[in-house]
């Protein structure tokens, strides 16, 4: 955390000069442990919530707008309130704000004149959610002192991406900014909205890599995964009858009748049901201090997302080959939605300088980039943020 609500109520005022009292909010940004887009396939992960956050500043105001501004571009927008309920997207980062504010309205909540300040700490495109942190963050803003269910509120902000946005998104990154725990991963299961702790061993350093690239394909790869793991469901149904998502169908199931499949639904299924055991032995291996294991289980799981899911990139795969040769490394994987942003790494702590050195070195040679590192600290979950 490098801001102070007494800064940030500072730069607010210099932005909207308003008399009014100001509120903040923090949502966080999160790191996926491990059980990659499991979340829209009513399965499992094991996301932390960081302590690089998205803060809002919040004040009402009388000129009938939503008027929001990005400390990070410096550029304010104006939507008039009496118009929300028919904005459509701009392509932009203001869509995960007025996506929000939408249907919060749509929910019977009254969005009134405001001025929203916002500074975000997560990258964007780093795969630490960004923009889960950023609707999260102006949801508990618009809401004020109105309460809402957490939960309701995860599944307000996913729907904001979903269909306004329109990325069609599991709930994975607003649960874990919502509900995550200051000390603690959390492991959830997507099919019953319910989550339990999972305590890291003390022992561990979890590091994520910024390899500094997205690549262009990441949105309509993802929309593509979810329509293959549609399709995989649908083969996969006459063997296991009433099986609606990949979650139903056990994988003594999928061994047995993956021969009568097309190859992509094929290679999607095998990789969602491995990931769903993944992430349970993974929780296991973590309880019980078992490094090795979460090594050998994280190593698993990026090559199930590199060669079976397919959403990996160059870079990554460099990352990933380059993190698990240095020694104090448990083990590395893309973390995310794919196609470039970060790799997450467990490393002892005695050997994080030395893997960042070497990681620096290796990357910036071969990519002519300069990778960025972010030390993982389970973080507390989303709320008003106090001095
Ligand atoms: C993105 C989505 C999540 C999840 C991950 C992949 O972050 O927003 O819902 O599907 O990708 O695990």
């Amino acid at each position: 955390m490098t801001v102070s609500q007494n800064q940030l109520e500072h730069d607010f005022r210099e932005v909207f000069r308003t008399p009014h009292p100001v509120a903040v909010f923090r949502a966080p940004g999160r790191v996926n442990l491990i059980g990659e887009h499991t979340d829209y396939n009513q399965g499992l992960v094991c996301p932390i919530a960081l302590d690089l956050a998205c803060y809002a500043a919040i004040a009402p105001a009388t000129h009938g707008k939503l008027r929001v501004y990005s400390a990070e571009l410096g550029e304010t927008h104006e939507f008039e309130i009496r118009a929300l309920a028919s904005l459509s997207p701009r392509h932009d980062w203001t869509d995960y704000v007025v996506g929000v504010a939408q249907l919060l309205q749509r929910a019977g909540v009254e969005v009134t004149p405001v001025d929203l300040y916002i500074h975000s700490e997560v990258p964007r495109g780093s795969g630490l959610s960004s923009s889960a942190a950023l609707e999260v963050a102006s949801a508990l803003a618009l809401l004020g002192n109105r309460g809402m269910d957490r939960l309701e509120l995860a599944k307000l902000c996913q729907q904001a991406e979903a269909q306004f946005v329109g990325l069609p998104c599991g709930i994975m990154d607003q649960y874990a900014s919502l509900f995550g725990r200051e000390g603690t991963a959390i492991l959830i299961d997507c099919r019953s909205y319910t989550h339990s702790e999972v305590r890291l061993p003390s022992n561990l350093r979890v590091i994520a890599v910024n390899s500094m690239v997205k690549h262009e394909l990441a949105s309509s790869a993802y929309g593509q995964r979810v329509a293959e793991c549609r399709e995989a469901v649908a083969e996969l149904e006459p063997f296991q009858p009433g099986a609606t998502s990949l979650r139903d169908i056990p994988l003594t199931v999928f061994e047995r009748f993956q021969d009568s499949m097309s190859p992509i639904p094929r290679k999607r299924a095998r990789h969602i049901i491995s990931e769903n055991a993944r992430v349970l032995d993974f929780a296991a291996a973590a309880q019980s201090g078992d490094l090795p294991e979460m090594g050998r289980l994280f190593i698993a799981a990026h090559r199930s997302l590199q060669y079976d899911f397919e959403i990996s990139c160059e870079e990554i795969d460099f990352l990933v080959d380059t993190a698990i040769k240095i020694k104090g490394v448990h083990g590395a994987r893309m973390t995310g939605g794919g196609f470039g942003g970060c790799t997450v790494n467990l490393v002892d702590p005695s050997a994080v300088m030395e893997f960042e050195r070497r990681i620096t070195a290796a990357y910036s040679g071969r990519f002519r980039k300069t990778p960025l590192f972010y030390d993982c600290e389970p973080s507390a979950g989303a709320g008003r943020f106090t001095p």
